[in-house]
């Protein structure tokens, strides 16, 4: 549905997006993660004909953004960083004006206008000026008036940004309803949130691709090692924490132990594995044979913050990063 080749924008001397290439099948949810200035927003731009790359092409349903940016604009929907509001407009004013230049036969509109308030919870301040609306309020009125011609693609620009828990939840399973026959890149900074929404990831950093993947073959694939949480005690007495920790760091294929926690005579441990080594059975065996009670040993998952942290910092040392892998 989105396929994106060779993309490079420059801003005079600045390269915002340098030579990224992907696609985005139909019906999936995509998340674009990135640092500050990584180049999210300029991709976005040119997905959605507010810039023209500098090399590159960019495809909406097989339309080219340069030469066919009519048709990609009646196929997408966009909620910029900053919705484009009319602050001394009513809501239900501004929704049926953006509703006459999207295109939507006249007598459609005031259906289409109520059928989107409802669905992005806005029809309680439907008479309201925008300019007096709250942000969470005028992002839903943003997001209502990128989904209003009902387009095949969304492309979000944070829309969770400026929203309290309970709306960014809101805005979530809003989403979520949305995917299917939605095509949706979104891009934010809450990284829980691309591991509730989105199938896949596109990780770009200093305008460079560097992977693009499910958050479970993310993870697995630069993880390669075992992350243990181990909880003892010493069944009534104090177990000693340096005795504890150099013992576990004899037992075969443990590469780094941790002390996280001590308290009543309960110690915690994070432990690594070499590579490819599974651990937990031997270190279950090493706590029982020295007397200790073990009380929790548990896999822990890699974060996609770990994630995210580690494969920008591996980008920064690599000019050459994969575009469809990741370097671990
Ligand atoms: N209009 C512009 N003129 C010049 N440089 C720009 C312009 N817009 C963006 N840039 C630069 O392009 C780079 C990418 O910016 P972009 O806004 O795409 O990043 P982003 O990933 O969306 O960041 P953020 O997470 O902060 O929104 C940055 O170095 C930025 O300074
Ligand atoms: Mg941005």
């Amino acid at each position: 549905m989105i396929k994106v080749e060779g993309l490079t924008k420059r801003y005079a001397r600045t390269v915002a997006v340098d030579n990224i290439s992907f696609e985005v099948e139909k019906g999936q949810i995509v998340g674009f993660l990135g640092p500050n200035g990584a180049g999210k927003t300029t991709t976005m731009r040119v997905l959605t004909c507010f810039l023209p790359p500098t090399s590159g092409t960019a495809t909406v349903a097989g339309f080219d953004v340069l030469e066919n940016p009519m048709e990609v604009k009646k196929r997408i929907g966009y909620l910029p960083e900053t919705p484009p509001l009319y602050p001394e407009m009513e809501v239900i004013e501004y929704l049926k004006f953006v509703g006459k230049l999207k295109g939507i036969a006249s007598r459609d509109v005031p259906g289409r206008v109520d059928e989107v308030m409802k669905r992005c919870a806005v029809d309680d301040v439907r008479d309201k000026l925008i300019g007096k609306l709250s942000k969470g309020y005028r992002q839903r009125v943003g997001l209502a008036q990128a989904i209003l011609h009902n387009p095949d693609v969304l492309i979000l620009d944070e829309p969770t940004s400026g929203l309290d828990p309970k709306q960014i939840i809101e805005t979530r399973e809003l989403i979520n309803s949305l995917a299917g026959d939605h095509t949706i890149i979104l891009s934010t900074h809450i990284l829980s949130e691309v591991e509730h929404s989105c199938e896949r990831v596109i990780i770009i950093s200093h305008g460079k691709l560097v992977a693009i993947d499910s958050v479970a073959n993310l993870t697995n694939r630069l993880r390669g090692s075992e992350a243990v949480a181990l909880e003892l005690d010493a069944a009534g007495g104090r177990p000693n924490p340096t005795e504890v920790q150099q013992r576990l760091e004899t037992v075969a294929g443990v590469s780094r132990v941790m002390m996280k926690d001590s308290k009543n005579g309960k110690l915690i441990f994070e432990i690594e594995s070499l590579q490819g080594k599974q651990i937990r059975a031997d270190l279950a065996r090493t706590v029982v044979n020295s007397g200790w009670n073990l009380n929790e040993l548990r896999s822990v998952g890699l974060s996609l913050e770990d994630i995210f942290l580690q494969l920008t910092a591996a980008e920064q040392k690599d000019t050459e990063p994969e575009t469809q892998g990741v370097q671990a």
